[in-house]
């Protein structure tokens, strides 16, 4: 038996940070990173081992600490299956997502063991399912995480993300490209979303106002993918931006990277994700990907990848 699971990266789009506090946010997956699980079995009687040799980790299932992220994962997916003995599998996960960046690799890592596990007993899980799975192990990466990450990379779609509510999956009418670049520097998102949280605590009615615009920023920004207008988008990435840098997630080099990418030709830009660190988004016209993603090397970004947000 040889059973793949897969899910891609993502990036949020507009509305991080708000959306933990119940405003909406959009997400969209990023195929040109994924991460990978494949199930087989393991001889008789050698139990559940679960590797994930990009970080060099060797779990036995039935050893794991009961906050083991993967181990959590794999024992939720068992006992969502009906599967109450441990079976006799080696468990192989990998990821070329960058970890602690924004891009969601905990829970595409996660969401790609459910599938992997399902695909194992010749079954196929629905995206809400996958979800709800991963949202468990997220909990355990971020601290109180709002639900956008395991949402988008379980659906594999564009998503409108309300926290509590079922999330709407949504089509661009006109395709856009996005250029991510990643800082290089890794900022856990528990971090950037406490500091929020006391800065929020500190000034309630200040922090409520910018997370109502961030929010009207996400309305106006699925009005435009959803009609098509693409043009628009650009400018509502750079005020999400100055949003983000008044709630105090943003940071000299990723402005810095910001200002590159507009002075090389982007129609926005704006960091992605918890902020401090991680990844930067650039909307640009597609002829001006490679101009843009170059001046971002130039910068310094440590990795620059390109992504369509398709119009299927
Ligand atoms: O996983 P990240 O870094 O993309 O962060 C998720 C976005 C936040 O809004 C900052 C946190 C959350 O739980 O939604």
């Amino acid at each position: 038996m040889k059973a793949v699971g897969e899910a891609p990266g993502k990036v949020i789009l507009v509305g991080e940070h708000a959306v933990v506090y119940g405003r909406p946010a959009i997400a969209v997956p990023v195929w040109q990173v994924r991460a990978t699980t494949v199930v087989t079995d393991a001889e008789p009687c050698r139990g559940c081992m679960i590797a994930a040799p990009d970080i060099s980790e060797l779990i036995e299932l039935a050893n794991a600490p009961a906050n083991d992220p993967l181990a959590l994962v794999v024992r939720l997916t068992l006992s969502e299956l009906g599967i109450d003995s441990i079976p006799d599998w080696t468990i192989t996960v990998t990821s070329d997502i960058p970890i602690a960046s924004g891009m969601g690799s905990g829970a595409a890592v996660s969401a790609s063991l459910v599938r992997a596990l399902y695909a194992a007993v010749n079954a196929i899980p629905t995206a809400e399912i996958v979800s709800r799975l991963v949202y468990a192990s997220e909990e355990i990466h971020h601290g109180a995480p709002s639900g956008i990450d395991n949402t988008v990379v379980s659906y594999g779609a564009p998503v409108w993300f309300v926290r509590g509510q079922p999330p709407e999956v949504f089509r661009a009418s006109r395709s856009f490209t996005l250029v991510i670049a990643d800082s290089g520097i890794a900022s856990p998102t528990r971090d950037t979303v406490a500091g929020v949280r006391r800065r929020w605590e500190a000034a309630p009615d200040l922090y409520d106002r910018y997370f109502d615009a961030i929010g009207q920023l996400a309305q106006e920004a699925r009005s435009a993918i959803e009609s098509g207008e693409n043009h628009r988008l650009g400018g509502l990435f750079n005020r999400n931006q100055a949003l983000l840098q008044e709630i105090g997630v943003s940071s000299a080099r990723l402005d810095e990277l910001i200002d590159r990418a507009l002075d090389a030709g982007a129609d926005g830009a704006k960091l992605s994700g918890g902020g401090a660190g991680g990844n930067i988004i650039a909307l640009v016209k597609e002829g001006t990907a490679e101009a843009v993603g170059d001046a971002l090397m130039r910068a310094g970004a440590k990795q620059v990848i390109v992504t369509g947000v398709g119009a299927h």
